[in-house]
């Protein structure tokens, strides 16, 4: 029997409150009831839990193959968790046209942990949050990493329905099954199916 992917679904936002907890459950739930995929498991990774702190060295990440070697034992608990995931579903908010300070502290943290892996992104915003996935897109380029073919956008029905339920962290009923994002479904689906099809891909690394 084939060993199930383990794929790490990635909260962006540390934010108190914020939605990103939100969006992420909702993307988990809707594979687990939707997927006609078995072979996976899904792994939460939320960097408010880690708190991580700012990357400060002292190794360039990059020159780091074998983790025993970071010097912090923190480091080497986050690469242990990223090392052990075969994909992820990266949730990204945006801030400022960009993705949030709490993701690239995090990813900057490490390197060969990341390389070639496949990622799909669940990303919200006012229009969706594609910018931030524009330049994650960017980031994740330095390790070779595959992302799927679409990427899942969701974009908040007004400004005014954002300031009321986003902004104040309210819960938006994403488990329901009627919800602002419900139509995101099977686009949700589509993505994760392509994305553990990518797991199965032969990792080759190139640097
Ligand atoms: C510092 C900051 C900057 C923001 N900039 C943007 C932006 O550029 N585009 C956007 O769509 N939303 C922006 N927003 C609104 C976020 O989409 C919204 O706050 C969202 O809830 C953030 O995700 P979170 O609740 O998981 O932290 C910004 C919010 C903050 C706190």
């Amino acid at each position: 029997m084939a060993i199930p992917k383990k794929i790490g679904v990635l909260i962006g936002s540390v934010r108190q409150p914020r939605i990103g907890d939100q969006v992420a459950a909702f993307a988990a739930a809707t594979i687990k009831s939707q997927s006609s995929s078995t072979d996976y498991t899904l792994h939460t990774i939320d960097l408010l839990a880690w708190d991580l702190p700012m990357f400060k060295g002292p190794e360039v990440p990059k020159a780091i193959k074998d983790p025993a070697n970071y010097t912090h034992e923190r480091t080497r608990e986050w690469s242990a968790a990223i090392s052990a995931c075969d994909g992820f579903i990266f949730v990204p908010c945006e801030y400022n046209y960009g993705y949030p300070a709490s993701l690239k502290n995090a990813i900057d943290h490490l390197c060969w942990e990341w390389q070639g892996k496949p990622v799909m992104f669940v990303a919200y915003g006012g229009y969706g949050g594609g910018k931030s996935v524009e330049q994650l897109k960017g980031v994740l380029g330095a390790f070779d990493m595959k992302f799927t073919e679409d990427d899942v956008l969701l974009g908040y029905p007004s400004f005014e329905w954002a300031g009321e339920k986003v902004f104040a962290g309210k819960d938006l009923g994403l488990l329901e099954e009627e919800n602002v994002w419900a139509g995101h479904r099977d686009a949700i689906v589509k993505n994760f199916d392509e994305l553990l099809g990518l797991t199965r891909a032969p990792v080759i690394a190139t640097k």
